[in-house]
């Protein structure tokens, strides 16, 4: 996958898109779409992580992002474990920093973490020895999320700068939103949020992007549709009227996308609720790209997973 001309990836951990440059983000995108030719044909194995460990250890749940992380450390050569915390002893009362430093003791190269709190990925990278992944933080950063986000886009769109792209919905507790903003705009696009107040942060104009109350009004000639799932587990109180209410105002559908260009395309990170934030008749329809989002995933996470690697020791 590596070739001689590309420049290194200068991070030991994944722990934001914060903190990455613009080279580092195009960077992990070259080599994601070499990773997305090897996982089309029929022999998918490398062996750039082969001698290697790398442990999912997720405290929330997930599809998408862990089964994607597993398939990437295969796909590269390692000996993956998926860490049920379901069943270990985090149900007992052991603290993230005991979890880290038990799993520490038994010498993995990679940590992949997801876990409900902001911040808790970053104490845990300083635990430990290896190298830690990011797989989403509280409502704070989802930097994998990001990255398969930009894939698609350039894949679709043949670049990113220039492009208009409107991130719809419940900005207040989405940590992929957070992510979408901070690399979309380093790759020059210009970002809108639309949302009803209560799910807008507060301060948010200050991140340099154009927010919208009124979805017709937001949508009007964007390039690219991003919609975010209501995340009512980290809801606090009420935040909608209605669910109803919520998707005649906030919800996608044929009749909101066609103020978007003709070309507009459709994104959603999953897992959708369908007649929430999103149709059927939109999620299912020509302009999505829901599903080749999942793909692009698995190749983000391959391209993650190998850029780290490079700073494993006897690399
Ligand atoms: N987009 C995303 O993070 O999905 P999962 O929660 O299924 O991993």
């Amino acid at each position: 996958m590596t070739t001689p001309t590309r420049p290194g990836f200068p991070h030991r951990h994944l722990l934001g898109i914060e903190g990455l440059s613009p080279l580092d983000i195009a960077g992990l995108l070259d080599r994601a779409d070499e990773a997305v030719e090897i996982s089309r044909q029929v022999e998918k194995k490398r062996t750039t992580l082969r001698g290697r460990t790398q442990i999912n250890l997720f405290f929330e749940p997930s599809t998408r992002t862990q089964s994607s992380f597993e398939l990437a450390g295969k796909r590269l050569g390692a000996d993956v474990m998926n860490m049920s915390v379901a069943s270990s002893s985090v149900k007992k009362g052991e603290t993230l920093i005991d979890t880290a430093a038990t799993l520490n003791a038994m010498r993995p190269d990679i940590i992949v973490v997801r876990h409900h709190q902001a911040g808790a990925v970053h104490l845990l990278a300083r635990k430990v020895d290896c190298a830690v992944v990011n797989a989403g933080d509280g409502a704070h950063e989802h930097p994998t999320q990001a990255l398969l986000d930009a894939l698609t886009i350039r894949r679709n769109k043949g670049r990113i700068e220039g492009l208009t792209v409107a991130i719809c919905g419940d900005v207040l507790h989405s940590r992929v939103a957070r992510s979408n903003i901070i690399l979309l705009q380093a790759l020059g696009a210009r970002v809108r949020v639309i949302g009803p107040s209560t799910l807008l942060p507060p301060g948010l104009a200050r991140f340099g992007v154009e927010v919208h109350t009124d979805m017709r009004a937001g949508l009007s000639g964007v390039d690219i549709v991003m919609m975010l799932r209501l995340q009512r587990e980290r809801m606090n109180g009420s935040f909608v009227p209605s669910v109803k209410e919520y998707f005649r105002y906030f919800g996608l559908d044929g009749e909101k996308l066609s103020l978007a260009k003709p070309d507009a395309l459709v994104m959603h990170p999953g897992p959708m609720n369908r007649g929430v934030e999103i149709s059927s008749e939109v999620a299912d329809g020509a302009q999505s790209l829901i599903r080749e989002q999942v793909e692009m995933g698995v190749a983000v996470r391959m391209a993650v997973l190998e850029a780290l690697a490079t700073h494993l020791p006897n690399a």
